[in-house]
């Protein structure tokens, strides 16, 4: 597909052909991936951050968040829980440090969790030098997720301070040195942003395809009144278009890079109850049900009215599980779930 054919199809406002698109890329999911589903647990370790991003609840000068830093035995827990619900796989995510205590802290629980269960580990910890991801890769974690927000580096500009801690070069080329290492390397983008286009939209499924990325986790962006971005809530399309928006991008994907791992994501969840199943539908194939302990789960609110808020690890993932087998489809449990596309590099 072209730039312009991308573009076209994220323009055209029909229903029925968004949901012909969608049919699509399910069949083509069907033909490549195959229909499973892929648990993984969702462990939200901390909410402190050294970024300010202007979009985001947890930015650092948000001082009505209250911080917190899951225990060593709140993530063993996850970790079990994960491995005896049969998820196959664990995601480590939290704002992002660079302090030699936090990275320390990480690999050690890299290694405990690989020493006690057989869980594949994807982190989700921001930037880092090249050096950290290959310990951290060393000591067990074998995927990594990192945004790029959006592949436009005036757009990615106008959502982050201008300084040196926020440079699109670098994060790009964080990307890079995650693949160097040897991780599978997932991003993904935001999608209904002030200012953005759906020619942004489509660059950003080009860049998907030109970084030959192995996963994928884009949901729409949900403003957050103590952020600064707020301010430009009137240039945002409404929830519901974000979403179909968010489905479409999914769709598209799943047809540009048919064999990688595409997440549903909880911010389409946080739109409408369902909004992770219609991605499945759509051609995603990956599921993070949130396993993080019920009594921090408020404070990692990147975005406010974030699904699940009170809910313990058993009841987010019996209500995710138990509506996938409503909707009969196949869950890949017991399994890594790792990205075919990565599989056949
Ligand atoms: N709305 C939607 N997604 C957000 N993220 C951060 N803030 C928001 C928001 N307000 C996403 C970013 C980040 C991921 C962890 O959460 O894409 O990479
Ligand atoms: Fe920190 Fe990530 Fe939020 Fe940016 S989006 S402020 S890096 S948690």
């Amino acid at each position: 597909m072209t730039r312009e054919e991308l573009i076209s199809v994220l323009e055209d406002s029909s229903p029925e052909n968004a949901a012909a698109l969608y049919a699509k890329a399910y069949e083509v999911k069907k033909k490549t991936v195959g229909e499973s589903v892929y648990l993984r647990g969702l462990v939200e370790i901390s909410n402190i951050c050294r970024k300010n991003c202007l979009y985001c609840g947890i930015r650092r000068d948000n001082r009505e968040a209250g911080r917190y830093e899951l225990t060593d035995k709140e993530v063993l827990d996850a970790a079990e829980f994960a491995f005896k619900e049969g998820y196959g796989s664990l995601v480590i995510q939290g704002g992002e440090r660079t302090d030699r205590m936090f990275i320390d802290r990480i690999t050690a629980m890299l290694v405990e969790i690989k020493r006690r269960w057989p869980l594949g580990i994807t982190l989700s910890l921001g930037e880092q030098s090249m050096d950290v991801y290959q310990e951290w890769f060393e000591a067990g974690a074998h995927r990594y997720l990192l945004r790029i927000e959006s592949s436009t580096k005036e757009l990615y500009e106008k959502i982050h301070p201008a300084d040196a801690v926020h440079s699109y070069e670098t994060r790009v080329e964080a990307l890079v040195s995650l693949r160097r290492c040897g991780y599978q390397v997932g991003t993904g983008v935001m999608i209904g942003l002030p200012f953005q286009t759906a020619a942004h939209l489509a660059d950003d499924l080009l860049f998907f395809k030109r970084l030959d990325i192995d996963m994928c986790g884009m949901g729409p962006y949900l403003e957050h009144s103590q952020t600064p971005l707020y301010e430009y809530r009137g240039l945002i399309p409404d929830k519901m278009s974000r979403l179909e928006l968010s489905l479409k991008m999914v769709a598209l994907l799943r047809l540009l890079m048919p064999d990688i791992n595409i997440a549903a994501t909880t911010a389409m969840q946080a739109i409408v109850q369902d909004g992770r199943e219609r991605a499945i539908m759509a051609g995603a194939n990956v599921l993070m049900p949130n396993l993080t302990s019920a009594d921090v789960r408020e404070e990692y609110q990147i975005y406010q009215n974030k699904p699940g808020v009170g809910e313990d690890a058993a009841i987010s993932s019996s209500r995710t599980e138990q509506r996938l087998k409503d909707m009969k489809i196949p869950i890949g449990y017991g399994r890594w779930g790792d990205s075919q596309h990565f599989g056949k590099r």
